[in-house]
């Protein structure tokens, strides 16, 4: 076989094709869990009367003034864009990721969903601009944004309006799986949530690591130890080798910083570290409330 005497970065190229493969196993593998029936009510236009007749909680009621959350927001003097073209909203644009984690927060430190899912939208724009062996963590990512999508649609939509007062309404209705993820009920907007708020984690150490590395700083690399420190320990380890191999496919540093911002690198880390700083806020405070209410274990 020719192929055996190709020089070493080829090798590379050869794993590609079998992480990719291995992804699709790992894709439709996942169909079968527990989790996924339910797609075919949240895909399926059927109503799912998951939730039973629980009378409607008046306690947890909205106090926050509403207020739009909308992607058009001030640019906080770091770019001059020009309107996007409907060309653009396909493409990763760092500004509206961080306008939609700054919008997502109130000044009670409530976090609006509205927010925190547009924020994510953009994420998975970002995660697709890192490679297609992304494509089945940034469809793993749209099915959770679905499912919390589905619970704000939902008869109980009003209580799914920010993390605390879904927090809040989930736990008094006894909503929130402690113990296993039930057969017969959606996953809980506090299970989903959490799927999400650690992948979050992966993404902020992995913008950190890439802002402040230096000019020969490998990607790979840095996706990698990010991924270690955030993601991998509630990971299975058949899970943690197939994203590993996603992650010898990645654009060079050089690449990434355009695709953060074609105004160049120092641009890019102005732009990184404000959305850093975002991110981190919106974590930081998800956490706590996970915390305080011994949530950061659901299974
Ligand atoms: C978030 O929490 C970490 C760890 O507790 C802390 O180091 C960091 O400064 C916090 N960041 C923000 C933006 O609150």
């Amino acid at each position: 076989m020719g192929a055996f005497s190709w020089a070493p970065p080829r090798l590379c190229r050869l794993l590609l094709p079998l992480g990719v493969f291995f992804l699709f196993l790992l894709y439709f593998s996942s169909r079968h869990l527990p989790d996924l029936p339910h797609s075919a009510c949240i895909w399926g236009g059927r109503p799912c009367p998951w939730f039973g007749q629980a009378p409607p909680d008046k306690e947890d009621e909205e106090k926050i003034p509403p207020r739009p959350v909308s992607t058009e927001m001030p640019s906080y003097g770091l770019t001059s864009e020009t309107p996007d073209s409907p060309f653009q909203e396909h493409q990763f644009q760092i500004q509206r990721l961080i306008s939609a984690f700054k919008a997502s927060l109130t000044p009670n430190e409530q976090i609006l969903l509205q927010g925190y899912l547009s924020g994510w939208k953009e994420l998975i724009k970002f995660m697709d601009a890192l490679g297609a062996a992304f494509g089945l963590i940034s469809r793993e990512t749209q099915n959770k944004i679905s499912i919390m999508e589905h619970h704000q649609r939902g008869e109980h939509g009003h209580h799914y309006r920010t993390v605390q007062s879904m927090v809040t309404f989930e736990l008094a209705n006894g909503l929130v799986g402690f113990q296993f993820l039930p057969e017969d009920q959606p996953p809980s907007g506090c299970r989903t949530l959490l799927r999400l708020h650690r992948a979050l984690k992966w993404l902020e150490l992995f913008l950190h690591k890439l802002r402040t590395s230096k000019k020969d700083g490998d990607p790979s690399q840095m996706c990698a130890e990010a991924y270690r420190e955030a993601l991998a320990p509630y990971h299975r380890w058949w899970v943690r080798q197939a994203v590993a191999l996603a992650f010898l496919a990645m654009p060079s540093r050089q690449e990434l910083y355009r695709i953060v911002s074609p105004k160049g690198e120092q641009k890019g880390q102005a732009m990184l570290l404000a959305a850093i700083g975002n991110l981190a806020r919106v974590y930081n405070i998800t956490q706590e409330v996970y915390a305080s209410h011994g949530m950061l274990e659901l299974p």
